[in-house]
């Protein structure tokens, strides 16, 4: 997958367009900040109540209601949260949008799942960015931009990708690299990455090995240090340096324990156990399970949340976080 090259990335072609950023939350505020200082004609939509309105009027950014925004603009950027856009859209954005504007995404979720469903006459694309808003616009800021994935899904105007590509240069991830994507494989991908690695393997990972060494009778202060607080050090590493280069930055006695029990810990029951939740995040399982919690008032991840606060590692963290609070600065 090579990056986009600079004439599919061509900024010409928001010239004379205007674009409604729905929403002033994470991705809303950097983004509707980014395309600005890109010279971009930018309208920020929100609801009458909404907290951020001040912000915008200090940025001296024009706000409208979201269907005023709608009204107003040639590409409308959804930058609500995932489970609020179908209705914002069946309510809102679908009687007030013009003939050929573009609806652009930050996640394929509602599109590939067909939770919304835009009308045939408009644009629909995707630009995701690789981070989370605070450094989209932190990166911005410095002269320099975040990846992103661009994907098409309808193309009613003929002009979709060229919109798209143009939006990404404004966001600024053209400084870094665009990817050309699919909605399904930026939500599958995704979705999995959440539930294997990020969220469901390295929450429950860092319990169990916490749990291993408290039943074991360590100290819990010890089991915290060591199993979690410890991990943002071999994030960054493994980030900046990708595995081979923390393997070349810890000691030997660490890269050998690495190399040799790693695999112990994710064997073929984990393997096989992620390519089942990748099944089932591609056929659609995952979701509609998800769908018919949100609709039951989500009472199952109410009580799993409850559960998580009551861990015995929340108490012990609560309090050796206390110790630290340049933690909270980075
Ligand atoms: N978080 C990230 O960094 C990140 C990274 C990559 C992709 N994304 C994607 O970016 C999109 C936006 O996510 P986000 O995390 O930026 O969202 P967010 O911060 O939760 O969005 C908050 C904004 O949405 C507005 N909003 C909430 N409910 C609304 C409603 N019913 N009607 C109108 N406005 C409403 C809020 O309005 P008020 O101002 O009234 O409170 C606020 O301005 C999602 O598709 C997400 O998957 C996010």
């Amino acid at each position: 997958m090579a990056p986009l090259s600079p004439d599919r990335l061509d900024p010409a072609a928001l010239d004379g367009r205007r674009v409604a950023v729905l929403g002033f939350g994470a991705q809303g505020r950097a983004q509707a900040l980014n395309l600005r200082d890109s010279g971009i004609d930018v309208v920020v939509g929100l609801r009458d109540a909404s907290p951020h309105r001040a912000e915008c009027a200090r940025e001296g950014l024009e706000v409208l209601d979201p269907a005023a925004a709608a009204r107003a603009c040639d590409v409308c950027a959804m930058l609500v949260p995932d489970e609020v856009q179908p209705r914002l859209y069946a309510e809102t954005l679908a009687p007030a949008l013009r003939p050929g504007s573009a609806l652009l995404f930050a996640h394929g979720y509602n599109i590939h799942y067909r939770k919304l469903l835009p009308r045939a006459d408009l644009d629909v694309v995707m630009v995701a960015p690789l981070g989370i808003g605070e450094q989209v616009r932190r990166q911005y800021e410095l002269g320099r931009g975040v990846p992103a994935l661009l994907a098409v899904h309808q193309d009613a105007s003929g002009q979709a990708a060229a919109v798209a590509g143009a939006y990404a240069t404004a966001d600024g991830h053209a400084r870094a690299a665009v990817f050309q994507t699919t909605f399904s494989a930026e939500t599958e991908t995704d979705l999995f990455a959440e539930q294997a690695v990020l969220c469901g393997g390295l929450g429950q990972l860092i319990t169990a090995a916490f749990e291993t060494l408290t039943e074991a009778g360590y100290p819990e202060e010890l089991a915290y240090f060591c199993c979690l607080h410890e991990v943002q050090l071999i994030a960054g590493l493994v980030q900046s340096r990708g595995i081979a280069g923390m393997r070349r930055s810890i000691s030997s006695t660490a890269a050998y324990g690495d190399a040799s029990r790693g695999p112990r810990v994710i064997g073929a029951q984990s393997r096989q156990a992620m390519r089942e939740m990748l099944a089932e995040i591609r056929d659609g399982r995952f979701a509609a399970e998800l769908g018919a919690e949100m609709a039951r008032g989500a009472p199952t991840l109410a009580a799993w949340r409850k559960a998580a606060e009551e861990h015995p590692i929340e108490a012990v963290g609560a309090r050796l976080r206390a110790l630290m609070p340049w933690l909270e600065q980075g």
